[in-house]
């Protein structure tokens, strides 16, 4: 099987040329069609394609500074070199650096509040991505960058852009098609809220759900099928600006990929009593005519849909929602 890094030191000079400094900016990313499955867990790839909206102005900003000796701090808090954060940012480093004595001062910050419940790990290895490309002199095209990205932490592939981004599965035993592709669209009603259930570490992340997802749950197997469905219905929906169609078609796709996680063994249920009734006052908005649908990740926190003329609506109803619009904040960048 192929490894990260035979597969990136393909596109990688042999001697790399260091800058003093980069630095650069990823948004994080919500999941409307749900990547859920790995087939190569080495490489990060995908068992379907998935589709995302990028959260403009939340995300990642990374620094890069040569210096005597590696560093890390997260939101200006030095870390031990020894945490698992800085093992895994530089175990990803070290595929870029190989074995080349280039000590660096690695600074993230995340605009992403820390309690918004929202994973970081997508923005963070694509804004590092895109700070090692330009710290390197790497150039390397935008598509490999996400490629590179997605072996940090899979959905970061799809943090490269902004706006509605899909992930195309690929099929290539190096995955170099496997990659993050921007959708040309500009849907300045589209709002997404945040209702933060439990903001607390969750205690089966995201590949280990999925592993025993895969291996356990006769219910995963109708997932791929039903993944590539909406993936399309979803693409066509935000095409035609049909905010019902995509609204619907996310919920049942977070749904369908919750049913394949409560159906493995043990059970992975990543919702909480509060979860359910924030669902139930979706459904009741709705049965009200109010167009509001929702999508859950690997846990019990809730990302609402809505268009901007719910907005107040919406703000009446859920207490200390944090609602985003992607494509205005874009606007006033
Ligand atoms: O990128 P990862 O390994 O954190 O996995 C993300 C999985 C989901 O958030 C549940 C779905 C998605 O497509 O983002």
């Amino acid at each position: 099987m192929l490894t990260k890094s035979a597969v990136i030191n393909n596109y990688l000079p042999a001697k790399l040329k260091a800058g003093s400094s980069a630095s650069a900016y990823a948004p994080s990313n919500i999941a409307l069609c749900k990547y859920w499955g790995k087939r190569n867990l080495e490489l990060n790839l995908p068992t379907n394609g998935s589709l995302s909206i990028s959260l403009g102005k939340l995300g990642t900003t990374t620094y890069i500074k040569a210096a005597d000796c590696d560093s890390l701090s997260l939101n200006q808090q030095a870390l031990d070199n020894d945490s698992k954060f800085a093992r895994k940012v530089f175990a990803f480093v070290n595929l870029f650096r190989r074995e080349q004595d280039l000590p660096l001062a690695i600074s993230t910050e995340n605009t992403i509040p820390t309690a918004a419940g929202l994973a970081s790990s997508a923005s963070g290895f694509a804004a590092l991505m895109l700070a090692l490309d330009k710290f390197f002199a790497l150039n390397l095209p935008t598509n490999v960058l996400s490629a590179f990205a997605r072996m940090g932490s899979g959905s970061a592939c799809r943090s490269l852009h902004h706006g509605f981004v899909k992930w195309q599965a690929g099929s290539s035993d190096d995955g170099m098609d496997s990659f993050g592709e921007k959708i040309d669209c500009n849907w300045q009603q589209f709002c997404i809220g945040l209702v933060k259930i439990d903001t607390r570490q969750k205690k089966v992340n995201s590949t280990q759900g999925m592993l025993r997802t895969l291996e356990t749950s006769q219910l995963y197997r109708a997932w791929p099928q039903q993944a590539s469905r909406d993936l399309a219905t979803i693409h066509q929906a935000i095409l035609e600006r049909d905010f019902e169609k995509l609204g619907q078609t996310a919920e049942h796709n977070a749904m369908s990929m919750h049913a394949t996680m409560i159906s493995a063994y043990p059970p992975l249920l990543y919702w909480q009593a509060k979860s359910i009734d924030a669902m139930e006052k979706v459904w009741q908005l709705r049965a009200d005519n109010i167009p509001v649908y929702f999508t859950m990740d690997a846990g019990p926190n809730l990302k609402l849909l809505f268009c901007h003329q719910q907005q107040s609506l919406i703000e009446k109803q859920f207490a200390n929602i944090e609602i985003i619009r992607p494509f205005a904040a874009l606007a006033d960048k």
